[in-house]
């Protein structure tokens, strides 16, 4: 596993794999690197005859300055995980190399940078296309690896490489979760044992609201989830049940043949997301 910094000494190590035709996988994070990463690396790894790790704070998807300054960087434990898992290069740029002049590009990903995340971290997505697409152009893979934890992150990806043309097919994998239930994220690592614990309310609603969700309307299993919710130190920001692809809130089940119930709630200064899938 070789650490590359430039996007020119990268592209020079993938020449010989794009001339020779081998699949190259990019499996795009910010470091912190935990199992659930593995899980992409990993398959990334048996699908393409190389795999692309980039591990890059991107200081323009960050709404809140202490949120970035707050967000975990372990290069040498994410190296040892790389290792492990396979990977054949670390693309571990600067922020001055990601952008040696700022990034004024708007993308359009009306409506699904709307809702949700979209509502509460304004500018989110589209510094999450920013990055996606200088890596996409950095790389040219065959294919890319999201996690789905990041539900709507994954459809706002899709959305940025059918919009914009981009020869990638985009991966979506799935939750990883400890064994109690909590989805893995590189956030957790900022949790106290007391949070740790209040922070299992999140899935444990989820996977509830699951059976109630059988027999009961959409607008009833919302207020399940929430009711539940508040009843916990957590702060609840949103609870949405929606359509899996448009992701605008449903009111009835009936509107959708994909409903998903995302999430996204404080445990302290913590903020965490996750979501389920009826
Ligand atoms: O999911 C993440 O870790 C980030 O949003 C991503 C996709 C690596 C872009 O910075």
């Amino acid at each position: 596993m070789e650490i590359i910094y430039t996007t020119k000494a990268l592209q020079a190590k993938l020449a010989n794999a794009r001339e020779t035709g081998t699949t190259i996988g990019l499996v795009p994070t910010m470091g912190a690197l935990h199992v659930g990463h593995a899980s992409l690396i990993r398959r990334s790894v048996a699908e393409n005859g190389q795999t692309v790790v980039s591990v890059f704070v991107n200081p323009t998807q960050f709404n809140d300055p202490r949120d970035l300054a707050a967000y975990p960087r372990t290069l040498s434990a994410d190296c040892r995980l790389l290792e492990a898992c396979g990977a054949d290069y670390a693309f571990v740029p600067s922020v001055e190399e990601m952008y040696p002049v700022p990034d004024t590009r708007l993308f359009d990903l009306s409506p699904l940078d709307e809702v949700m995340e979209g509502r509460f971290r304004p500018g989110h997505f589209n510094g999450v296309c920013q990055i996606v697409s200088k890596l996409l152009d950095a790389v040219m893979p065959t294919r890319a690896y999201f996690g789905e934890k990041d539900f709507q992150q994954l459809a706002v990806i899709r959305r940025l490489v059918s919009r914009y043309h981009y020869p990638v097919e985009i991966v979506g994998c799935p939750i990883v979760r400890d064994e109690d239930g909590l989805a893995l994220s590189s956030r957790n690592a900022r949790l106290s044992v007391a949070e740790r614990g209040q922070a299992l309310c999140i899935s444990a609603a989820l996977f509830d609201s699951r059976p109630f969700a059988a027999t009961h309307t959409a607008a009833e299993t919302k207020c399940f989830v929430e009711s539940l919710i508040e009843a916990t130190p957590l702060r609840l920001e949103y609870f949405e049940l929606v359509d899996g692809e448009s992701l605008q809130p449903i009111a009835h089940w009936e509107e959708t043949r994909y409903p998903v119930g995302c999430i996204a709630a404080y445990c302290g200064q913590v903020r965490l997301i996750d979501n389920i899938k009826y």
